[in-house]
């Protein structure tokens, strides 16, 4: 029996990983999150409310769980307020880290730590695990930091970077492109939209899948997990409102110098995915499969 403790449970990424590990029956599942847990389904795995920059809390509920895999899903993902709150966004991105992994090197824990695109300048993605992060605003900074401290106080560390992820939870915090995109054109609203950063999107399911496989082949290293294929985030839009017969002309497509964001976005990143592929198994849908999975999603919850 293996104990895995997971962080940021109620997230986007939290909660595809809780659904996915809590009916395993070689896995004692402690999943933990700011506040209450969200998740409709709370059968078959515990639920414990933990802050992770809060060190005494960290290392209490390390011992206690004694985990032999710790998740590390919990982040301040809003880049802008990042850039407009850094010593929170440091502290939750970098001082939290340094506890869990603290705490999780005394027992030899297997650290998997959850990274992004953005360590990269998009001055020449796709990326492979091997380039040479430069990140240029504060999330990426955080987030950069962060890899190094699982690096240096973990021995058995895996770190998965990703992009952009898209999926449907239970009582969301935070909305993704498909969702806003959708919502927004449905509600008729005119949306600016960007076309010079080009990514590459990924299904929420397919990261936590290539996560677990992560977990079960006690993979060491860098990895890269993301969507196949790269689009400009204006033609992920467009794809967004033809699968659901919108109205395109409502798609504004703007430079990404015009929307003067807090934080500058790197222009083209993706991910060569080819070690993750070979290493993993991993096989990520592309993003109208991923769309098209969204879309049942949300159809089976609408008739509850
Ligand atoms: N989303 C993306 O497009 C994207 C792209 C690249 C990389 N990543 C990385 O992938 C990972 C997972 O992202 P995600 O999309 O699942 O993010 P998410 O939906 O924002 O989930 C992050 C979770 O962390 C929780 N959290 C925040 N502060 C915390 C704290 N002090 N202690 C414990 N939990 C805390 C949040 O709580 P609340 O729910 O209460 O806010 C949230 O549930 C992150 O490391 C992120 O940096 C994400």
């Amino acid at each position: 029996m293996k104990n895995v403790l997971l962080t940021g449970a109620n997230g986007l990424l939290g909660q595809k990983l809780v659904y996915a590990l809590k009916s395993r029956n070689d896995i004692e599942l402690l999943a933990t999150g700011i506040g209450q847990n969200r998740l409709i389904d709370q059968a078959n795995y515990s639920f414990q409310s933990l802050d992770i920059t809060n060190k005494t809390e960290v290392d209490q509920t390390v011992k206690q769980f004694s985990p032999h895999v710790i998740i590390n899903c919990a982040a301040m993902t809003n880049v802008d307020a990042c850039e407009l709150s850094q010593n929170q966004c440091w502290d939750i991105n970098v001082n939290g880290v340094k506890y869990l992994t603290n705490a999780g090197a005394k027992l030899g824990s297997h650290f998997i730590h959850l990274s992004t695109d953005f360590v990269f300048d998009g001055e020449d993605g796709p990326y492979n695990e091997s380039d040479t992060p430069n990140p240029l605003h504060f999330y990426a900074k955080s987030k950069l930091e962060s890899e190094k401290i699982v690096i240096e106080n973990c021995v058995n560390w895996s770190i998965a970077r990703t992009i952009i992820i898209y999926g449907i939870t239970d009582n969301m915090s935070r909305s993704n492109l498909v969702l806003w995109a959708k919502g927004e054109i449905e509600k008729g609203n005119t949306i600016n939209v960007v076309n010079d950063q080009f990514r590459s999107p990924t299904l929420a399911e397919d990261l936590a899948t290539g996560c677990i496989s992560i977990m079960d082949k006690n993979a060491y290293g860098l990895f890269h997990l993301s969507g196949p294929t790269r689009y400009s985030i204006l033609e992920m839009v467009y794809m967004v409102a033809e699968f659901y017969n919108l109205d395109k002309s409502l798609i504004n497509p703007v430079s990404s110098k015009s929307l003067n964001q807090p934080a500058k976005r790197p222009l083209v990143t993706g991910f060569d995915i080819s070690k993750a592929k070979k290493e993993l198994n991993f096989n990520p849908v592309d993003f109208l499969a991923g769309i098209e999975i969204m879309d049942r999603q949300l159809k089976t919850q609408n008739e509850y």
